[in-house]
C-alpha cells in the first residue's frame, strides 16, 4: 500500500460522507509522505513513498484524492512531464482495458482516438495482460507518452484532486477540471455557466398532447399529434424539443386522407366533388361513359377514411353487339375499333362465287349494342326452274337448293322419244343454265305410202309416222295384201314389218283347151283379177262352154273353162243290104269320119259310096241306097234298121210314118221345124237319128 496522503488538501472533494470514510480509513497513515503539486483547483499528487500495483494505486488515489489522473489534453501532459520527477518505474494513470476497450476509469468513458497518446509501437500488450497504462515522465524518449503495462507491476500512483462536485454544472453538464477550477460542458439542451438553463423550443399551438419533463416546450418536451378520422398527420406524429431549440420537425398538419388519384377512364368522364382536396377523404367521384360505351363497375366511388375507394374504378367498355359468324358460303370482314364486335365495329359480308348476299352488305354495331340490320345470308344463285320435258323425265341433283348454283339436271325421254339437246345442264354462277333445256322428240319411222292398188289408214298418236303410229293396209277389190295388215312404228324408228303390197287376186291358170286357142288379156298379171280369156276351137270342133271367162275378185273365173268338142255328124245306120265301113279318126261319126258303103249281093248301090263328115257336121253327101233289082224302099229301110222284133215293130211304125212324110215332102222346111224346133240344120250340132232320118 502506498503513501496515500492528501489529508484533505482538497476540501471540496466529491461527497462529504465519502471523504469522511476515507479519512477514517487512512487516518493511521496520515504521516505518510506525500508530494503535492497544486495546479489551480485541479491538483496532481503522487505517492512517493512506495510503488503500487495499478489497483492499489487507484485505491490510493481514491482514498486521498479523487482518482488516478485522467489526462485532458496535451497541455496537461506537458505540465505533468515538466513538473513531476523522473521515477524509475514511471507512473500509473487512470486508463485501463475493460472488456478489451481502453477506458478512462474516472469517467468510465472509452478512450477516443483523438485522445490517444501512446508511445511509439504501443500498446503492444507485450507479455499479455498489459491491461493498464503508465505514463513515461521524463523518459529519454517518448517522454509524456503512454505505455501499456501489466497491472501488477509496481509504479507510482499519479493522482489528481478534482474541483468538480456532483452538483457542479447543475448536473446538466460535464464538469471539466481546469487548472484550479472547472468549467461546465453542458449537456445538449442546457446552457449557462452552471448549465442552469434549459433550451426552449417555440411554443406549439394548443392541441397536441405534450409532456414537459424539463419545462414548457423545452428540451426533451415531447408532443404527440393526432387527427380526426379521415385525416392524417402530415409529418411526424410526435415532436421532440431538441437540444438545438428546434423541434424535431415542423409541427405536423392534419390533411385529409388521400385516396389514389383516379384517372378519367378511357372513353369516359369523371366528375368528382372534393371536400378536402383532390381525391381525399369524402371525395365523391361519379363515372360516366361516352356514347357507345358502358360502365363496368360502380357508378360512384367514395374515398374512405382508410384512403381507399369504396370500389375499383369502373371501366368504360365498348357496348357489345352479338358476335357475328361467317355466313355459310361467305366471308366476313370486320373492322373492330374498340374490341371484337363492339360499338362502331363494322362488318362487311361477301359471298363465294355462285352465291349472292341476301341482306345488307355491311352492318355496324350501334351504341345500343345492336347491329344496324340482320346479318345477311349467302344464298345460292338461282337458275330458272326447269320442268320435266313433255314425254321426258328430269333428274336433278341440287347441291345448294332447288335449281341453284351447281345444280345439275339430267334429262331423259320416255321410250319412243329422243332427246334433242344436251343431256345434262348445270346451273352456273351467273344464274343461267349451261344450255337450253332439251326437248323430247318422238322417234320417227319412215313415211309410208299407200301401196299400189291399196289404201293406208294410219293412226298417229304423236305425229305422222312416229312412235306408236299404227298403219293398217287394205287393198282395192280384186287385190289382196301380201304382208302384215298392220304395222307399228317401234321405239327404234322402225316399222314392225315391211309394208305389204297389194297383189291382184289370182285365178287358177287356164290351159289352152285341146283343139282350141286361148286368148287372154291380163291387166294385173297372168290370170289375175280382171284378166279375160277368150276361148276358140279349131275347125271341126265346137266350144262347149263360155266363150269368155273373166277372173273375178274372188279369184274365180266366171265359169268353167270350155272344151273344144269335135263336130259330130249324124250317126249313120245302115240296114242290109247296105254295108257300111267307117273310120273315125276323131270320134265316131265326127268331123273327119269317113264312111264307105257297099251293098250286099243282089243289090246295087244307088248314090255315093263314100261320105265324109264335114266340119259343119254334115255328111258330105246323101246316104246311098242299095236297090234290089227292085229295091223296095222299106227293104232298104229294114236293111238300114237292122233286124229284131223291136225292129219289126219299129219298121211298121216307121212305114206309117214315112208314108205320112212322103205325103208332106212337098214342104220339107216346115216339117223339119215341126219335128225338131231346136235343131238348126245349118249349124253344127249333134243330130239324133230321128232328125237325121226325118231330113232324109
Ligand atoms: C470557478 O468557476 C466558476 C464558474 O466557472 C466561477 O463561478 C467561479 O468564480 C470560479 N472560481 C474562481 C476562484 O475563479
Ligand atoms: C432527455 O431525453 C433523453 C431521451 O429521452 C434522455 O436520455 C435524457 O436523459 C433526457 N435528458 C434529460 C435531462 O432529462
Ligand atoms: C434551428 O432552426 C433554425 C431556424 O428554423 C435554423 O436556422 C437552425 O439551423 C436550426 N438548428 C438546427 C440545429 O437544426
Ligand atoms: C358533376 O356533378 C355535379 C353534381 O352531381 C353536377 O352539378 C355537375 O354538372 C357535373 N359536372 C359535369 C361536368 O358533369
Ligand atoms: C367487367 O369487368 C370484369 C373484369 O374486367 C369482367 O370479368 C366482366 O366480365 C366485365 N363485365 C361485363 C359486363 O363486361
Ligand atoms: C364511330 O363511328 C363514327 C362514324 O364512323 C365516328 O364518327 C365516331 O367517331 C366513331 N366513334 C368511336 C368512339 O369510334
Ligand atoms: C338420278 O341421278 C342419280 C345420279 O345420277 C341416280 O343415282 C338416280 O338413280 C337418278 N334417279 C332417277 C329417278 O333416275
Ligand atoms: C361447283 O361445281 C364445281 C365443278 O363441279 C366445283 O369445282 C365447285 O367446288 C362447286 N362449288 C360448290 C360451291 O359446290
Ligand atoms: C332439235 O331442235 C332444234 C330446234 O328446236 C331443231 O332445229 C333441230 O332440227 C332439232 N334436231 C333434231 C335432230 O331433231
Ligand atoms: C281408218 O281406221 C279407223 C279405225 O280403224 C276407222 O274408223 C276409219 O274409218 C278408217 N278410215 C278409213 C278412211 O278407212
Ligand atoms: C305405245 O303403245 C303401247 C302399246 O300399244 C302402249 O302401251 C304405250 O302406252 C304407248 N306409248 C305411248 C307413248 O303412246
Ligand atoms: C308375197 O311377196 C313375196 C315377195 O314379195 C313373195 O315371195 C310371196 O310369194 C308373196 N306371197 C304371196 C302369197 O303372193
Amino acid at each position: 500500500m502506498g503513501s496515500a496522503v492528501g489529508l484533505c488538501s482538497s476540501p471540496r472533494a466529491w461527497g462529504r460522507g465519502w471523504i469522511i470514510a476515507r479519512l477514517l480509513c487512512f487516518a493511521a497513515i496520515s504521516w505518510v509522505l506525500m508530494t503535492q503539486m497544486e495546479v489551480g483547483a485541479w491538483t496532481y499528487h503522487y505517492g512517493d513513498k512506495s510503488d503500487y500495483s495499478w489497483e492499489v494505486a487507484r485505491n490510493f488515489c481514491r482514498s486521498f484524492y479523487t482518482d488516478l489522473v485522467a489526462i485532458q489534453n496535451q497541455g496537461e501532459i506537458a505540465y505533468l512531464n515538466r513538473v513531476l520527477p523522473r521515477h524509475r518505474t514511471y507512473y500509473w494513470i487512470g486508463i485501463r482495458k475493460i472488456n478489451n476497450v481502453w477506458t478512462w476509469v474516472g469517467t468510465n468513458k472509452a478512450l477516443t482516438k483523438e485522445a490517444e497518446n501512446w508511445a511509439s509501437r504501443e500498446p503492444n500488450n507485450k507479455g499479455r495482460n498489459q491491461d493498464c497504462v503508465e505514463i513515461y515522465i521524463k523518459r529519454n524518449h517518448d517522454a509524456g507518452k503512454w505505455n501499456d503495462e501489466h497491472c501488477q507491476k509496481k509504479k507510482r500512483a499519479l493522482c489528481y484532486q478534482a474541483s468538480c462536485q456532483s452538483s457542479s454544472c447543475s448536473q446538466h453538464g460535464d464538469c471539466i477540471e481546469t487548472i484550479g477550477n472547472y468549467t461546465c460542458d453542458c449537456y445538449p439542451g442546457f446552457y449557462g455557466p452552471e448549465c442552469e438553463h434549459v433550451v426552449r423550443c417555440k411554443n406549439l399551438d394548443p392541441g397536441p398532447d405534450c409532456s414537459h419533463p424539463l419545462g414548457e416546450f423545452s428540451y426533451n418536451s415531447t408532443c404527440k399529434f393526432r387527427c380526426q378520422e379521415g385525416f392524417e398527420l402530415q409529418g411526424l406524429d410526435m415532436l421532440q424539443c431538441l437540444a438545438s431549440g428546434n423541434w424535431t420537425a415542423e409541427a405536423p398538419e392534419c390533411a385529409a386522407v388521400k385516396c389514389p388519384a383516379l384517372a378519367t377512364p378511357g372513353r369516359g368522364r369523371l366528375n368528382c366533388t372534393h371536400w378536402h382536396g383532390d381525391f381525399t377523404y369524402n371525395s365523391i367521384c361519379t363515372f360516366s361513359c361516352e356514347m357507345g360505351f358502358v360502365r363496368n363497375g360502380s357508378e360512384t366511388l367514395e374515398c374512405t377514411a382508410l384512403g381507399q375507394w369504396t370500389g375499383l374504378p369502373p371501366l368504360c367498355e365498348a357496348v357489345k353487339c352479338p358476335v357475328l359468324t361467317t355466313p355459310g358460303r361467305g366471308r366476313l370482314n370486320c373492322i373492330h375499333w374498340h374490341g371484337d364486335f363492339t360499338y362502331n365495329s363494322t362488318c362487311a359480308f361477301s359471298c363465294e362465287t355462285g352465291f349472292v348476299r341476301n341482306g345488307l352488305e355491311a352492318l355496324e354495331c350501334t351504341a345500343l349494342g345492336q347491329w344496324t340490320g340482320r346479318p345477311p345470308r349467302c344464298e345460292a344463285v338461282k337458275c330458272p326452274v326447269l320442268d320435266s320435258p313433255d314425254r321426258g323425265r328430269l333428274n336433278c341433283t341440287h347441291r345448294h337448293g332447288d335449281f341453284t348454283y351447281n345444280s345439275t339436271c339430267a334429262f331423259s325421254c320416255e321410250t319412243g322419244f329422243v332427246r334433242n339437246g344436251s343431256e345434262t345442264l348445270e346451273c352456273t354462277a351467273l344464274g343461267q343454265w349451261t344450255e337450253r333445256p332439251p326437248c323430247c322428240e318422238v322417234v320417227k319411222c319412215p313415211v309410208l305410202d299407200s301401196p299400189d292398188r291399196g289404201r293406208l289408214n294410219c293412226t298417229h298418236r304423236h305425229g305422222d309416222f312416229t312412235y306408236n303410229s299404227t298403219c293398217t293396209f287394205s287393198c282395192e277389190t280384186g287385190f289382196v295384201r301380201n304382208g302384215s295388215e298392220t304395222l307399228e312404228c317401234t321405239a327404234l324408228g322402225q316399222w314392225t314389218e315391211r309394208p305389204p303390197c297389194c297383189e291382184a287376186v289370182k285365178c287358177p291358170a287356164l290351159d289352152t283347151p285341146g283343139r282350141g286357142q286361148l286368148n287372154c288379156t291380163h291387166w294385173h298379171g297372168d290370170f289375175t283379177y280382171n284378166s279375160t280369156c277368150a276361148f276358140s276351137c279349131e275347125t271341126g270342133f265346137v266350144r262347149n262352154g263360155s266363150e269368155m271367162l273373166e277372173c273375178t275378185a274372188l279369184g274365180q273365173w266366171t265359169g268353167h273353162p270350155p272344151r273344144c268338142e269335135v263336130m259330130r255328124c249324124p250317126k249313120l245306120r245302115v240296114l242290109e243290104p247296105i254295108l257300111m265301113n267307117c273310120s273315125h279318126p276323131l270320134g265316131s261319126f265326127s268331123y273327119g269320119s269317113v264312111c264307105r258303103f257297099r251293098c250286099t249281093q243282089g243289090y246295087f248301090l244307088n248314090g255315093t259310096s263314100r261320105v265324109r263328115c264335114q266340119p259343119d257336121a254334115h255328111w258330105s253327101d246323101k246316104m246311098p241306097t242299095c236297090q234290089e233289082e227292085a229295091a223296095p224302099y222299106f227293104k232298104q229301110v229294114l236293111l238300114y234298121m237292122g233286124g229284131g222284133a223291136v225292129a219289126l215293130v219299129a219298121l211298121l211304125l216307121t212305114g206309117m210314118l214315112i208314108a205320112l212324110l212322103i205325103k208332106r215332102l212337098s214342104d220339107k222346111e216346115e216339117e223339119k221345124t215341126l219335128l225338131n224346133p231346136t235343131s238348126n240344120l245349118g249349124s253344127p250340132g249333134v243330130f239324133t237319128n230321128a232328125t237325121f232320118d226325118s231330113n232324109l
